[in-house]
């Protein structure tokens, strides 16, 4: 049976169904999920019951995995293949993370609004994420639509943006909510990488803004007049218009595409609840500057 495209909104999210991605997966069901996932920048599919091998062997299906960041820390023990990116609020032993926990207050600048490894020089081309245990109450995971919010800029905004390059590094998002406590490898494998502020996208041939928490600086412009034009085009994005909430169901799998939405997850009582949730990213096929042709100088 073909699988079904329900749109939720217009052009943003669609829910899809009549699949079980954690089977093998019929290649005009792929087709048919890679056409839908150009027009529509979330996918949401219900009731998905993977274990950890099946969600990343679906993944693969988009491109090259990547590594989840705290692979950088050598003292960091994963609870999770090395693949799967940890986003909810378990140690290693499946309890709650206590209120300073490291990893739980890293994991608090997710509720930033951001995009996966835009502080990768190829950042991610998509995330799948996969909800194994939800909270009863909050928690749900906001989407905004980078395309839609370049397309409503003005004019002269557009003519302003275009070309430049922002610095992005994972410690600038960390930073701005206190949170420094990186050690000689990761601040190494951290340093600021150039994304372009506007891209194409190859696919669909629509103009996106790429923004996120992560971005700092500017190249070629004062550090105040960067993080001004970064926070006005960021409150202009997330405004209602562009933005999906999605609330969980347990099994539900979303995915976005990174290239082109800012996402951020809601509050809960994370004391009190587990979240359990894992993600999978597939990493873009170029660094922003070379997709977009610009010739950009290394630090
Ligand atoms: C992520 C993320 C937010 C959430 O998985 O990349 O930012 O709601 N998640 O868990
Ligand atoms: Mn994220």
């Amino acid at each position: 049976m073909a699988i079904t495209v329900q749109p939720i909104t217009e052009s943003f999210a669609a829910e899809i169904g009549d699949v079980d991605l954690a089977r093998p997966i019929a290649a005009d069901d792929l087709a048919a999920i890679r056409a839908a996932f150009t027009r529509y920048a979330v996918l949401v599919f219900p009731d998905q019951h993977f274990d950890d091998d099946s969600q990343l062997d679906f993944a693969r299906h988009f491109g090259p995995l990547e590594t989840t960041v705290f692979k950088a820390r050598k003292d960091h023990k994963l609870r999770l293949h090395e693949n799967l990116a940890d986003v909810g609020n378990l140690d290693v032993e499946n309890r709650i993370l206590e209120t300073n926990d490291r990893q739980r207050l890293y994991n608090l600048g997710n509720r930033l609004w951001h995009t996966d490894s835009s502080f990768k020089r190829v950042p991610a081309y998509c995330s799948m994420l996969h909800a194994r245990s939800i909270p009863p109450i909050g928690g749900q995971t906001e989407f905004a639509d980078m395309r839609a919010a370049y397309d409503a800029l003005p004019e002269e905004t557009k003519r302003r943006i275009a070309g430049l390059v922002a610095e992005h590094s994972i410690m600038t998002s960390r930073a701005r909510l206190g949170f420094s406590d990186f050690d000689e490898g990761e601040r190494e494998a951290f340093k600021p990488v150039p994304q372009v502020l506007v891209r194409r996208l190859q696919d669909s041939g629509r103009m996106s803004l790429y923004i996120a928490s992560h971005a700092g600086a500017i190249r070629g412009m004062a550090d105040g007049e960067a993080r001004a034009l970064l926070d006005e085009l960021t409150r202009h994005a997330t405004q209602r218009q562009f933005v999906y909430s999605h609330r969980w169901r347990v099994h539900d799998l979303v995915i976005w595409d990174d290239r082109c939405t800012m996402h951020r997850g809601m509050e809960f009582d994370d004391q009190r609840y587990a979240r359990d949730m894992r993600r999978a990213t597939v990493a873009d096929v170029a660094p922003t500057c070379e997709q977009m042709g610009l010739a950009v100088a290394a630090e």
